[in-house]
């Protein structure tokens, strides 16, 4: 579909607002009204339904703090692997803080999450026999899924029937590893999780990259196996802290020998430095601060609910109730002309993207945020359904 028209939009939107400059993006704020509604008139700036910063933490200030103060009083960086002269207290602490949050015995710290992604892959690569992936899973976890140089069965995405059918063809001795995504970023579903767990031999793994489940999902956000109430060794994860918990780096989170097996093996982690010392502490101050946030999380997914309930039901959007994220995919250039209106019209910028794995060659992405109000949420689905009867 010829992309353009939301793209001219936008740019027509923000002549003269300052948005070639980040910093003028006017974010809403749960401390601050939402000035349209209480005057009537148009935002000067729009308003940002897109991104991962799912619980508004990316200007917070505790975690700024901690960011500042780490990189005031030590090094920025190590200046090597961890796995040589490169480790440091920081990123111990990190590593303790996530895994104590998520009440898992070990993780280990990553640059990014696509790293955390690879490391998982390469780290059971002596110990799997094959790697079987949900066919939706972010390309981090293909890559890593192939780089591990194990067999790869890709299965239908979501399908418990597929996997078991898929495991069912295995000899007697295999132990898979079974990868999917726990949030589905770009449509926002989530995998069947609970289900995939039972169809899993004794002896495999479940690796669920939580990259959108992290802080957003689960009644205290502590991701996708805690919507499921999901307990269990053979349970790994990987995570990014650069969606809901608005800093960057990932981790791998799971049982101690395994990490510690994880940390021996695999490149990802063996061949590249960790996060720059200020990132790790803010890492640490990203986590406590979902844990003492409840609230945040809370109201993300009453929004989430709300809006859900207040969208019209319609093949071309693609919605979750128990997750921030939407994608709407326009069936033609004049349907994604009339959603880009009536999303400007209404205030928001409209979120028109291109991702690997996305439907068709684009569709608007939207990411609700703890930090909206509730008027803009029920503007939001308004905008959506005038957009669509337009
Ligand atoms: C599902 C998923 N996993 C992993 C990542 C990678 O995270 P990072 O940006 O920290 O490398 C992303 C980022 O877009 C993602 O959507």
């Amino acid at each position: 579909m010829n992309t353009p028209t939301p793209r001219r939009a936008i740019r027509r939107r923000t002549q003269g607002t300052g948005l070639g400059n980040p910093q003028a993006i006017r974010t809403a704020h749960p401390d601050r009204s939402d000035p349209s509604d209480a005057s009537g008139d148009e935002p000067s700036v729009g308003v940002v339904i897109s991104g991962c910063d799912y619980l508004g933490l990316s200007d917070d200030p505790v975690i700024r703090r901690a960011w500042l103060e780490a990189s005031a009083i030590g090094p920025l960086q190590t200046g090597a692997s961890r796995a040589t002269t490169g480790d440091h207290p920081l990123y111990r602490h990190a590593e303790a803080t996530i895994a104590g949050f998520l009440g898992e015995p070990a993780a280990v710290l990553t640059a990014t999450g696509y790293l955390a992604s690879l490391a998982v892959a390469q780290g059971l690569r002596d110990r799997a026999t094959q790697v079987l992936v949900d066919g939706s899973a972010h390309n981090c976890v293909q890559d890593g899924a192939r780089l591990s140089g194990l067999p790869v069965i890709t299965f239908a995405p979501g399908d418990p029937k597929a996997l078991r059918a898929a495991l069912r063809g295995l000899p007697r001795s295999a132990r898979p590893l079974v990868a999917t995504d726990g949030v589905h970023g770009i449509r926002g579903g989530m995998a069947p999780l609970a289900e995939y767990l039972r169809a899993l031999p004794v002896a495999g793994w479940l690796w669920v990259d939580d990259a959108h489940g992290l802080g957003s999902v689960g009644p205290t956000g502590r991701g996708s196996p805690e919507v499921f109430g999901l307990r269990d060794s053979r349970l790994i994860r990987s995570v990014t802290f650069s969606k809901a918990l608005g800093v960057a780096g990932g981790a791998v989170i799971g049982e101690a020998a395994l990490m510690e097996h994880l940390r021996s093996r695999a490149g990802a982690y063996l061949g590249s430095s960790a996060p720059p010392l200020a990132v790790a502490a803010a890492i640490a101050a990203a986590v406590g601060r979902v844990h003492r946030l409840p609230g945040r999380v809370r109201r993300l997914q009453d929004w989430a609910v709300r809006f859900s309930k207040a969208l019209p039901a319609r093949p071309e959007i693609l919605n979750d109730p128990r997750t921030p994220v939407t994608a709407i995919h326009p069936g033609d250039a004049a349907q994604a002309q009339r959603l880009t209106e009536a999303l400007s019209r209404a205030g928001f910028i409209p979120p028109w993207i291109r991702y690997p794995g996305g439907p068709g060659d684009g569709f608007f992405r939207i990411a609700l945020k703890a930090t909206h109000s509730r008027s803009q949420i029920d503007r939001l689905a308004r905008a959506i359904r005038a957009g669509f009867k337009a």
